[in-house]
């Protein structure tokens, strides 16, 4: 049996294409001492693979020329050697493209627990890297207080839907998205709960974030970056927060934009603070108890678009930059893998 691959085959420069990648057959990986081996169920499709693809300095090295594209992803334990893993368990962790996996001591993967009553795509949205993201990024990063005025770009996303709905549920005076176009718009004020949606590529943003903030943003939670984060900048309140979640308007870019309303935070006295969700790795259980109970009773609603097929993965990777993505965006390697 093969294991089917997909590896870095050039450096792209804007959207991946064809000649990025290339899907290969290797041998199937052999489970060594200590380690196990794990059949993937599903990939977690994130924006940040895109700028590991870049030989550019990151949080993470850039993967190599000829590597498995690296990717969060979970998958069913199918033989072990290990005490941490045991046949059956379903973990989470850094899969790769590809359709089978080995955890080991320096590639830890999380047992996930079962009996929650949510399948492994909610898992992997809500309870996932980018409902956590939501989850610190908000209430730790940006010290959330009840009352603010909250507003977030990617507002449809997977990360940008369950920050809002967060700030709903803990008592935001005002909670505005902004996403791109009319559908993604109804989306985010009719099935997530926000106040108000702003479209980004409709003309004159910084006027119509004004009208829908009239008294100033306390909280910006930045997805997006570029001429969105320039048009809330000129929109903050006194002592504002913003949050450095992402900037996917720039992760393809061949030119940077600048930002040029950055004076508006010695004016108002505001801050900016970047993050990456790992700094939370040791507080994610806590995380993990409360959204899931938000989930449960119905306070988080969440939505995961499912690719299938491993091939499909540059696509879907492309989906996160083109909007044609709907809630978290998710490769499904092998529909078999369940977490009950
Ligand atoms: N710091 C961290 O640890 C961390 C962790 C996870 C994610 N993130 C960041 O969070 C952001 C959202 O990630 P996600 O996984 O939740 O993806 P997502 O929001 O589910 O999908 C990406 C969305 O970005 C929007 N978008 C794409 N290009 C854009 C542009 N040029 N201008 C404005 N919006 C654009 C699209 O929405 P529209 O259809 O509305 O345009 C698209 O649906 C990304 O920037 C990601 O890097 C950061």
């Amino acid at each position: 049996m093969a294991n089917r691959q997909i590896t870095l085959a050039q450096r792209p420069t804007g959207m991946v294409d064809q000649s990025t990648t290339s899907l290969i057959d290797s041998p199937m990986p052999v489970c060594g001492p200590d380690e196990a081996l794990i059949k993937v169920g599903l990939l977690s499709i994130d924006p940040t693979i895109r700028t590991w693809m870049n030989d550019a300095p990151g949080y993470l090295p850039p993967i190599g020329i000829g590597d498995v594209i690296r990717s969060g992803g979970s998958g069913v334990v199918v033989e072990s050697n290990s005490e941490r893993y045991h046949v059956g368990d379903v973990v989470n962790g850094m899969t790769g493209w590809q359709e089978w996996a080995i955890a080991s001591e320096s590639n830890k993967f999380t047992v996930l627990p079962k009996g929650l009553g949510l399948d492994l795509a909610t898992v992997m949205n809500v309870l996932g890297a980018t409902g956590l993201t939501a989850y610190f990024g908000l209430l730790d990063v940006g010290a959330f207080k009840e009352g603010d005025v909250v507003v977030v770009s990617g507002a449809a996303g997977a990360t940008g839907s369950v920050v809002g709905q967060i700030a709903r549920a803990r008592g935001a005076g005002k909670v505005v998205g902004i996403a791109g176009g009319e559908e993604k718009c109804s989306e985010v004020v009719e099935k997530y709960g926000f106040d108000e949606c702003v479209d980004y590529r409709e003309a004159r943003l910084t006027q119509r974030l004004r009208e829908a903030c009239p008294k100033g943003i306390d909280l910006y939670f930045d997805n997006v970056g570029g001429d969105v984060l320039d048009a809330t900048l000129a929109n903050i309140a006194m002592h504002s927060r913003i949050v450095m979640c992402g900037a996917i308007s720039q992760y393809n870019a061949t030119e940077r934009g600048g930002v040029t309303n950055t004076s508006m935070l010695i004016m108002r006295r505001g801050q900016m603070k970047g993050f990456i969700v790992f700094d939370f790795a040791h507080r994610y259980a806590e995380a993990h108890v409360e959204l899931a109970a938000m989930v449960l009773d119905g306070r988080i609603k969440h939505q995961e678009h499912l690719v299938p097929g491993l091939e499909h993965a540059p696509d879907a990777l492309n989906l996160l930059f083109t909007g044609g993505n709907h809630g978290k965006t998710l490769v499904v390697v092998d529909e078999s893998v369940q977490l009950d």
